[in-house]
């Protein structure tokens, strides 16, 4: 169940590799010349790369539809851009108060709170800069920077963070599993959904069943992601992850595991796993990446 084709195997690191080098080159080019701090603490957070599981699904979702890669590149750099600053701020004290990201110290405790407050902001603003200096036709990079700033603002990312704040607060209300997947499904699921709609809407039309299948199953992989880094953060440890293993237990967080059970969230976990691939694998597309993504997704130990 774990296994990866060797296709798998040779294709990921060799792209994560390339998109790291690729994206930290053209960040750097686009930062003002003048040394500061925000400048030093902007190219700390981008300097040690993650799993760029984001990225993947945007070259994925451009491969299963026989778009050039180059035309996924901008959507790719502007996912991890927002997807870094999202990080930077979820780690504050204010927020989720952790010391590790990424296996190194957190922005706020090389830099401080106001500099890392600002590094987020500025990685918000250059994921549209990146699109909109790119080479993608004009009506894409609008399609594009619409689609971003939905799941990255109110009505996704952002507004899932505020619930995800408001579930430890003591006058929260009782939560359900359909709440927990409303929170999830907006802090974490809407920028993954992004990662493969972006891309789509570049090769087909958004009512068409091909674009509607990719939405559903970038849904579930979304949703699914969520509840394995939950998982996650009980089963594994801080020099794996890179992370602080038990951050959600120690901030009363309103998590699968907390909520139904370790058994019940892996159960869940593979279900959603089942009905993501179940939605593509019968379109007439080359979707073997995409399903590779979702099982990495899945059974990922970091
Ligand atoms: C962590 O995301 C934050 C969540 C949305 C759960 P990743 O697990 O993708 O973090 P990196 O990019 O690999 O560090
Ligand atoms: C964060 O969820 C989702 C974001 C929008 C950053 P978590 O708070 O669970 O992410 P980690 O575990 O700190 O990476
Ligand atoms: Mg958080
Ligand atoms: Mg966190
Ligand atoms: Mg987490």
């Amino acid at each position: 169940m774990t296994q990866h084709s060797d296709a798998f195997n040779a294709w990921l690191p060799e792209k994560q590799r390339l998109f790291h080098s690729q994206y930290s080159t053209r960040v750097a080019a686009l930062l003002p010349s003048f040394e500061s701090q925000l400048h030093d603490a902007t190219l700390y957070v981008i300097e040690k790369p993650g799993k760029s599981i984001r990225p993947m699904l945007a070259f994925a979702t451009a491969q299963a539809l026989g778009l050039n890669e180059n035309q996924a590149l901008p959507i790719a750099m502007a996912l991890e851009s927002i997807h870094i600053y999202s990080l930077t701020h979820d780690d504050l004290p204010a927020m989720d108060d952790d010391d590790l990201r990424r296996g190194r110290p957190t922005c706020h405790k090389v830099y401080d709170d106001a500099t890392a407050i600002l590094v987020g902001d500025g990685l918000q603003a250059l994921a549209f800069e990146l699109i909109a200096e790119s080479e993608l036709d004009a009506a894409s990079k609008v399609k594009a920077m619409l689609t971003l700033s939905r799941a990255a603002g109110i009505k996704g990312m952002v507004g899932g963070q505020m619930l995800d704040i408001m579930a430890s607060s003591p006058e929260a209300a009782a939560p359900t599993i359909e709440s927990l997947d409303r929170l999830h499904r907006l802090k974490t699921g809407a920028l993954i959904e992004a990662s493969v709609t972006m891309v789509a809407t570049l090769a087909v039309d958004e009512k068409s069943d091909t674009f509607r299948a990719l939405q559903k199953f970038a849904q579930l992989i979304g949703l699914a992601f969520q509840i394995q880094d939950d998982i996650l953060d009980i089963t594994g440890e801080t020099a794996t992850l890179g992370k602080p293993a038990g951050s959600d237990n120690d901030n009363d967080k309103l998590t699968y595991p907390a909520l139904i059970g370790l058994e019940s969230s892996k159960a869940r976990l593979y279900s959603l796993y089942d009905e993501a691939l179940s939605t593509i694998q019968s379109l007439n597309i080359n979707s073997a990446l995409l399903e590779e993504l979702a099982k990495l997704i899945v059974w990922r130990s970091f």
